[in-house]
């Protein structure tokens, strides 16, 4: 039987925002503050949207806890910390109006936490000089989100957070809206408006073990923008956070805050040994983040980890009130997930894919994507975090190129003159979905993106060859020929299964960029670790631009200003000792 679904709808909107995450919520309310009509749409319910999942912190330099702060030195850690790979311009963008970021959380009434004289508490993440993240438990980013929301709605920001994009619609290279379904009734719809913002997070759920849950990261923003004719930026940095759940298996990957090492938790292999010791005996656990990744992929790979193939994450030692107040969550998680009660035993973890450091390129001071009306923020951007974020910095980014995308977009769109329409790239976008949902084939969607997840599992992971790399791009190719016979099976439940379909054809775009990038970038770099290229290699101080006509290209970055590069290059360590790269 056929399920059946209504007539296309036609909507309307000056600015479309895709993404009913923190970043696509921040950018709305710029918009409708300004008197702009926006309308936002998401493919999952805003009220979970993945902001809810970050976790420790978000960072500025408020000074609350150390005055001798500043956001120069917010700039120095961010790029120094990138290894030298993010755009200075966006660096000093985000960290210059920071300030800002969190001032207009607490208007709208963010609970952060706060010392007992009323001033934000601002705790340790790994490799910041200064105690810089504010906080609210290790709750923040679902805080935020309802923050966010409190406040979208008191301004009436239409959302419609059923709604899958399938494609953006672009005539003579100008946007002119999206086309997409209703993912419970399945009914198509024709979206037109004079810009877009595209907030639809990234790709780091094409790897098995992953901070995100199913449906999410899907690299849905890869495949929008790539095929509007933006670029892709960097897509094999991906960020591996040191602590992911490994059980149970359905959720494997689930992230523990670096809070609970900013609050004193320490690591110890399966024979008990304090191993980052070995690897950065002086920041020992708030080491950077891929330092405390690739530390803990070592000890596993060289047989001291558990017999799950994990190490152990220790904040047993913590008062218990401290862990309850501070680190809510991995409590309570630890107790849902696994009956462990963590003020009293030890978590079992493994590096996790956790976050796009590379994304769509976009223009420092606009993130504009290089189509005319298409800008995009948060995950699905790129340029702030090169080859290591730091904790914190993706929550003020969204804060940040919210508000400054918002008032641009507004802006184009309060000043154009011309409509632009194709009828084409409609019918397009029609035929594409309505071959998923015609098709006979018998190729399922969850089946072959479970395929991609243990490919870029085995072939791009914490630690790469150009030899695996290459493997898994021939695995990768041979499941780009299997799609032509994918089929969507909507039931009387919803079209779930045709948003898997999109789904799939996000996350293959978004490996074969990750692996084509990585092949290219012959060096080994904050999370990109390349065992037959052991050395950073100072040629490659730059970006890899890839679309799918032209594959990949570099682009060597500029010199950060003065005000800042000096001081990231202050006790930098961009040596290799203790990366036990093989
Ligand atoms: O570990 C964490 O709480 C993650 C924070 C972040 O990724 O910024």
């Amino acid at each position: 039987m056929t399920t059946q679904h209504a007539p296309e709808k036609l909507l309307t909107t000056s600015v479309l925002v895709i993404g009913t995450g923190g970043a696509g919520l921040r950018a709305s309310i710029e918009l409708a503050e300004r008197g702009v009509q926006v309308l936002a749409v998401g493919k999952r319910r805003k009220h979970d949207a993945h902001t809810t999942l970050a976790a420790g912190g978000i960072n500025a330099a408020l000074s609350t806890m150390d005055p001798e702060d500043s956001w120069q030195q917010h700039a120095a850690d961010t790029l120094r910390e990138s290894y030298f790979l993010a755009d200075p311009e966006i660096v000093e963008t985000v960290t210059k109006n920071a300030a800002r970021g969190i001032e207009d959380l607490d208007r709208w009434g963010m609970p952060f936490a706060r010392e007992e004289d009323g001033r934000i508490s601002q705790r340790f993440f790994g490799a910041h000089k200064y105690r810089r993240t504010a906080y609210a438990g290790d709750y923040t980013g679902l805080e935020i989100q309802r923050t966010l929301m409190r406040r979208a709605a008191e301004l009436n920001v239409p959302i419609i957070d059923t709604v899958y994009i399938t494609r953006l619609l672009v005539a003579d290279g100008t946007i002119f809206g999206a086309y997409g379904f209703d993912v419970v009734t399945g009914q198509p719809v024709q979206i037109h408006a004079d810009a877009v913002i595209l907030a639809a997070g990234g790709h780091t759920r094409i790897w098995r073990y992953t901070s995100s849950r199913r449906d999410e990261n899907t690299g849905d923003s890869f495949r929008l923008a790539a095929l509007a004719g933006g670029k892709i930026r960097d897509a094999e940095l991906v960020q591996f956070h040191p602590s992911g759940l490994m059980e149970p298996d359905d959720v494997a990957g689930t992230l523990v805050s670096e809070a609970a090492r900013g609050e004193g938790g320490v690591l110890r292999n399966a024979l008990g040994e304090r191993f980052m010791e070995k690897y950065d005996p002086e920041r020992m656990e708030l080491s950077t983040r891929d330092r405390v990744a690739l530390a803990s992929y070592t000890e596993i790979a060289e047989g001291r980890g558990t017999a799950k193939g994990g190490v152990y994450l220790d904040v047993s030692h913590l008062p218990r009130e401290t862990i309850l107040a501070k680190l809510p969550r991995v409590y309570r998680n630890l107790i849902d997930l696994q009956m462990v009660d963590i003020t009293e035993q030890p978590i079992e973890i493994a590096p996790t894919a956790h976050y796009s450091m590379g994304g769509v390129w976009v223009r420092p001071e606009d993130h504009g994507t290089g189509v005319e009306g298409l800008y995009a923020i948060g995950e699905a951007s790129s340029g702030l975090h090169g080859a290591n974020r730091l904790g914190g910095n993706s929550l003020i980014e969204l804060m940040v190129y919210g508000r400054i995308t918002g008032e641009v977009a507004a802006e184009y769109a309060q000043t154009r003159t011309e409509v632009h329409r194709d009828p084409a790239a409609v019918q397009a976008a029609r035929d594409e979905m309505q071959s998923f949902l015609s098709n006979d084939g018998r190729e399922v969607p969850r089946r072959l993106q479970r395929e991609i997840r243990d490919i870029m599992t085995e072939h791009a992971n914490v630690v790469r060859t150009e030899e695996g790399l290459r493997a898994g791009l021939a695995k990768i190719a041979a499941i780009e020929e299997r799609t032509a016979n994918v089929t969507a099976h909507p039931d009387i439940a919803g079209f779930d299964d045709l948003a898997h379909a999109y789904d799939l054809m996000g996350s293959l775009l978004a490996a074969r960029a990750t692996l084509e990038c990585a092949i290219e970038r012959r060096e080994t770099r904050g999370c990109h670790n390349r065992a037959d290229f052991p050395q950073q290699d100072p040629a490659l101080r730059g970006n890899f631009l890839w679309t799918p006509a032209d594959g990949v290209s570099f682009e060597p970055l500029p010199d950060a200003p003065e005000s800042f590069r000096a001081l990231a290059q202050e006790g930098m360590d961009d040596s290799v000792d203790g990366k036990l790269v093989e």
